[in-house]
């Protein structure tokens, strides 16, 4: 299939916006909003756009809150790095924008991506899911929480024969799942209409495949030692992986999601009847409609399409301007670079420089 073409709209998006559907997507899309506060500690839970139950959980647990913040931030920034080349760039509206709060509810702010039911919405809600689990776990190891620390159940073992040991502090990423869970996995009662519980059902499976990625990339790290770093004795300790390589194991998720039936049974199915025997598991991501292909604005949906964005003349990759620009071509700028160059230090002290100036030719797609 031509990778390009028109814009298809996910037939079964119609209701994207139907208030069971805004009601389903608003712990995250709240908690979104909760990102362009710089240090929202300061502000207190109340201040902050979290729904009914987050900010009870905000009151409850306040020396929480520069982790919420934290986690939101993680998540949309590592949203953004990985999706840079693409067409669909992670480019949430109201997340991008600072303040003002987007009114609850407003409208396609947040709307399109977050309640479309496509692998985007999925990867948003994975990655945001684990970074919440991240920035908590982080503040329990640093010792800033009273109910949370390093994972304790490890002290004293390890394998002496083997020479080495536990030590340190590891990672217990079981609390910042769990509070994770508890901050974004809202049942919705009262969920009306097939779509929205197909929808429910995708998000809150979405959710856990992200706080898995965390759990799986766990590693160990240890010291050596011993006279002279012989490595006679070992101390290793559980540590979570950057949140760029949970973005990455994410990512890779996402190239490799499964669509789901629209139909709900007892449990979700995949769509594609020949693969049904194939299990689902609890770390794959999982879509029910097919994506826009994102090339062209479409303002309702608050999709800002391909134009204007940079692009690679020489890649053939996703972010080539072959694929990037859907075949409409590029316009190439030449940009005036001047910098400092050929620095000397002279004794002493200071440093004299060249300026230097370089052209080089930047394609914007048409
Ligand atoms: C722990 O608390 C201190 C002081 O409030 C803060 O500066 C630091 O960033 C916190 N660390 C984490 C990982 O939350
Ligand atoms: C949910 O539905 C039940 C029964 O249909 C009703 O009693 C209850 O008030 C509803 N709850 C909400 C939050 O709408
Ligand atoms: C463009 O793509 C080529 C081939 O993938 C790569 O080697 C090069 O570094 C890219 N250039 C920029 C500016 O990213």
């Amino acid at each position: 299939a031509e990778p390009w073409g028109a814009p298809a709209l996910p037939s079964a998006c119609r209701g994207c916006l139907e208030p069971a559907v805004r009601r389903l997507t608003r712990p995250v899309r709240r908690w979104l909003g909760v990102a362009p506060f710089g240090a929202p500690e300061k502000l207190g839970c109340a201040a902050l756009p979290l729904s009914g139950r987050q900010q009870e959980l905000c009151r409850r647990k306040p020396h929480l809150l520069p982790s919420i913040g934290e986690g939101a931030r993680l998540g949309i920034q590592e949203c953004r790095s990985q999706f840079r080349h693409e067409r669909w760039n992670c480019l949430l509206a109201a997340a991008a924008a600072p303040a003002p709060v987007p009114a609850p509810g407003a409208g396609p702010l947040f709307g399109y991506e977050l309640s479309s039911g496509t692998k985007e919405t999925a990867f948003i809600y994975a990655v945001m899911a684990a970074g919440l689990v991240h920035s908590v776990t982080r503040s329990c190891s640093a010792g800033n929480m009273t109910e949370c620390s390093c994972d304790t159940t490890l002290q004293n073992g390890g394998s002496a024969s083997e020479g080495w040991h536990w030590g340190g502090c590891s990672d217990d990423v079981q609390y910042g799942m769990w509070f994770s869970r508890k901050f974004l996995d809202f049942p919705i009662r009262n969920t009306t209409g097939k779509e929205s519980k197909v929808l429910l059902a995708m998000n809150l499976h979405n959710n856990e495949a992200g706080r898995q990625a965390v759990a799986k990339l766990m590693s160990v790290d240890c010291r050596c030692h011993g006279v002279s770093g012989s490595c006679a004795v070992k101390t290793c300790w559980k540590t979570m992986s950057s949140f760029e390589k949970i973005g990455r194991l994410l990512k890779d998720k996402y190239e490799n999601s499964i669509q789901i039936s629209d139909k709900i049974q007892r449990k979700m199915r995949r769509r594609d009847k020949d693969q049904r025997r194939i299990p689902i598991r609890k770390d794959d991501l999982l879509y029910v409609n097919k994506s826009p292909n994102y090339c062209v604005e479409d303002k309702k949906l608050g999709i800002p399409g391909t134009r204007g964005r940079e692009c690679n003349r020489t890649s053939q990759g996703a972010g080539g301007c072959n694929l990037l620009c859907c075949g409409r071509g590029y316009n190439t700028h030449v940009v005036r670079h001047v910098e400092r160059c050929e620095c000397k230090f002279i004794w002493c002290c200071y440093v004299r420089c060249r300026r230097c100036e370089s052209m080089t030719d930047v394609h914007t797609c048409k």
